[in-house]
């Protein structure tokens, strides 16, 4: 695991930018796995940036998205899909067929799990983003679940329907109370993972993630088993880890 701490939030962002849209220039097809969130926001302005003064086409690249609330419909102006176009895809030259997604709304939720799974069976994700949420779950792979899993609808934890008033929600009884997800082991099969985290509310996370016990208590924690991941940290969120185990940026 290779973990870098940024003393600036920009250069944070634009690492994180770069190493991708590095990645993309060099391949004929890239996938790459999308997360919601406050985390990589810069990283996707970064991208803005980088396709308007022409230094990366998003053109050959497949794009999942990491999750969703079950009830909404894409179009939904909460969905993560609909995050996923504002905050991106409607800025950059991504092809729409190209934007895959689980939709929480559709009446067989398993069929759709299904259908999901195989389709990132069929296209091996490259790299995928990541963050931590504040119950140290990825994607929303709530504490608890399976470390193999595929993808899954869950009911959310406290945590994660508190922090969706983040996303926008007005009112707590909004909030959707089950999610859809790629599972833990779907996760685990992209080829790079690049974890983010910023600030001093995630600080205690990030320690039990790279130095906890790997549990599902702590699905985050699964990171330490994958042979190709890099955290990238804020000086706040790295504030509890040992100098001796980062590099400065
Ligand atoms: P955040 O969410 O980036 O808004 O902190 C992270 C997560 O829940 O995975």
């Amino acid at each position: 695991m290779k973990i870098l701490v940024f003393n600036e939030e920009k250069k944070l962002d634009a690492y994180v930018g770069e190493t991708i849209c590095d990645f993309i220039r060099q391949h004929d097809q890239a996938t790459i796995g999308f997360a919601t969130g406050s985390t990589p926001l810069g990283v996707y302005q970064y991208f803005i940036d980088s396709y308007q003064n022409h230094k990366v086409s998003f053109q050959n690249v497949q794009a999942f998205n990491l999750d969703e609330y079950v009830g909404l419909k894409p179009e939904h102006p909460r969905s993560f899909a609909s995050a996923m176009k504002n905050e991106l895809f409607s800025h950059i030259d991504i092809l729409p067929e190209n934007i895959h997604a689980l939709d929480g709304s559709k009446e067989d939720m398993d069929e759709e799990c299904q259908r999901y799974e195989t389709l990132i069976e069929q296209n091996p994700i490259d790299i995928q983003i990541l963050g931590i949420g504040m119950d140290g779950h990825i994607a929303y792979n709530e504490p608890g679940s399976p470390l193999d899993g595929a993808c899954h609808v869950v009911n959310l934890h406290q945590e994660s329907i508190e922090s969706s008033l983040d996303y926008g929600f007005d009112h707590i009884e909004d909030v959707p109370t089950q999610g859809v997800t790629q599972g833990i082991g779907t996760i685990m099969k992209a080829k790079q993972l690049i974890m983010m985290a910023k600030g001093e509310k995630k600080a205690d996370l990030v320690k039990r993630m790279i130095y906890g016990e790997v549990t599902s208590d702590f699905p985050s924690s699964i990171i330490q088993r994958h042979p190709n991941v890099i955290v990238c940290l804020d000086q706040e969120a790295a504030s509890q880890l040992k100098e001796e185990d980062y590099e400065k940026r």
